[in-house]
């Protein structure tokens, strides 16, 4: 969520270009090889992820001086293609020093319309269903690339952070950015020994090659998605420990949070307590680590896969509980479970503010029944915030408070019509059978009525795509 709750709404970061990229369609049954198309289809950000092959492992071997904003080094990729291709596309935005494809030298263009789309012209074709190596070398400062004059690389007081949603990994590693091809992680990156580089899941190491740098090499064993793999640079206090269910965690906190650091503390160290209330909902956590940073300069709290990132300023007036209780529901919904589209966005926002509500009832400060009734009564028929649908916000208001708000009535909606056991057990199988995947909004509802027993069209069309208030609360009708 936002530091600021009213001003959730947001530009599309793909920006123009990349919404406007058109799709081109692999033929099926051809002999000739094939140009892999730029983009996987989705409806918001059509040039978002890469057609014609599908990433397994992502090796980001880096170094980055703070003092200048110069990154610089290797991405490999690991991938399978699934078309002869004559040439695929990375997204990506900074500038390219070279690309290697299994070895041999690759041609590289870039499209003039898209800056985000290179496109990688192998000097062999590459046959259907082969393991693919692709070496890309790179140097860039990446807070000077703008795409559709938009930089998500944020500078700090002691650092840099790659921490947005949708777009941040075209401004530190080439990629087929969209959620539906998720990979697993090698995150090296070799910073000056006055600040430290943190990332995704357990540190395998530390080590030293050079006077005054130290190389942090991270790593991350589960499918994770491009968006939510991060990088935080700067001068942080860093706690290693382990949970009592013995997963490592790591927490860190920038030496700049002032007043607030306390309260930052007292709510980032109860991950471990939180997590395992989530359990309790939705059934076992589904990563190897745990955590959270805490920085300044960010505005939001994004879900980084088993070690989400909050800005300093949720934690203003004290404690701030309602925020790890909703990042750490996303490592169910939307990590583990990611989107198919990024139009399904309710899938992970309408759940992980549910989550908040179901916290809430469990440490006493209100029911969820209570909290429901209370958000639904307090925003007159007339706001503007009932003319967003939270089921298909548009890319322009993708993080909508709509799409949280009524996005968490609309689950509650949902579980007053299929009663407790069916909407626990719902949730349950959904996150069980689509674990380390992605489903779509459409696909949630089948499971939902297959589940229930029931036609439950009447419900998800009044709260997820009808505009207007619900006549009727998503409590029910009132006896
Ligand atoms: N998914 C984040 C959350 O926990 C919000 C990210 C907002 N993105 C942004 N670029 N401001 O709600
Ligand atoms: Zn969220």
């Amino acid at each position: 969520p936002f530091v600021n709750m009213r001003i959730r709404t947001r530009v599309c970061s793909g920006g123009v270009a990349a919404c406007l990229v058109t799709v081109l369609t692999a033929t099926t049954a051809s002999a000739a090889p094939v140009r892999g198309a730029p983009g996987v289809g989705d409806p918001y950000y059509p040039g978002d992820g890469n057609g014609g092959y599908d990433v397994t492992h992502y090796d980001i071997r880096l170094t980055y001086q703070p003092e200048t904003d110069r990154l610089s080094g290797t991405t490999t990729i690991l991938a399978t293609s699934t078309a002869e291709l004559s040439s695929f596309n990375l997204d990506f935005a900074l500038d390219v020093e070279s690309v290697r494809v299994n070895n041999r030298p690759a041609r590289v263009e870039r499209d003039p319309a898209d800056p985000t789309e290179v496109v990688v012209v192998p000097e062999e074709v590459v046959g259907k269903g082969e393991p693919m190596t692709v070496v890309v070398r790179y140097a860039d400062t990446p807070s000077e690339v703008a795409v559709d004059g938009v930089t998500a690389w944020k500078l700090t007081e002691t650092g840099a952070l790659a921490v947005d949603e949708p777009h941040i990994a075209e401004w530190w590693f080439p990629s087929s950015d969209h959620p539906t091809d998720k990979a697993t992680y090698d995150v090296s990156v070799e910073v000056p020994d006055d600040v430290v580089a943190l990332s995704n899941g357990v540190l395998a190491g530390t080590s030293k090659q050079r006077v005054g740098w130290t190389r942090w090499n991270w790593r991350s064993v589960e499918p994770q998605a491009t968006y939510l793999t991060f990088l935080a640079v700067g001068d942080y206090d860093v706690r290693y420990s382990t949970t009592p269910s013995g997963l490592p965690s790591v927490t860190a906190y920038e030496t700049t949070l002032g007043d607030s650091r306390a309260a930052a503390e007292a709510s980032i160290e109860r991950t471990p307590e939180v997590v395992e209330f989530l359990e309790g909902l939705f059934g076992p956590y589904p990563f190897e680590a745990q955590g959270g940073v805490v920085s300044t300069g960010l505005d939001f709290a994004l879900e980084n896969q088993t070690r989400p990132v909050y800005d300093a300023g949720f934690f203003s007036r004290g404690s701030n509980l309602s925020v790890v209780v909703h990042e750490n529901a996303h490592q169910w919904f939307g990590d583990s479970v990611s989107l198919g589209r990024w139009s399904d966005i309710w899938l992970n926002e309408g759940f992980a503010s549910y989550a908040e509500f179901l916290w809430s009832e469990h440490v006493g400060e209100g029911t969820a029944d209570e909290l429901a009734r209370y958000l639904y009564e307090s925003i007159p028929a007339d706001d503007e915030f009932w003319q967003v649908l939270p089921g298909d916000p548009g890319a322009d208001n993708q993080f909508h408070s709509a799409v949280y708000d009524r996005g968490a009535l609309a689950v509650h909606a949902l579980r007053t019509t299929v009663g407790d056991e069916v909407f626990f057990e719902l949730l349950r199988t959904w996150l069980d059978e689509r674990r380390g995947g992605h489903g779509t909004v459409e696909e949630f509802i089948a499971l939902a009525e297959k589940l229930s027993g029931k036609q439950l069209d009447e419900v998800f069309d009044t709260w997820l795509f009808t505009k207007g208030k619900p006549k009727v609360g998503p409590s029910g009708a009132e006896v």
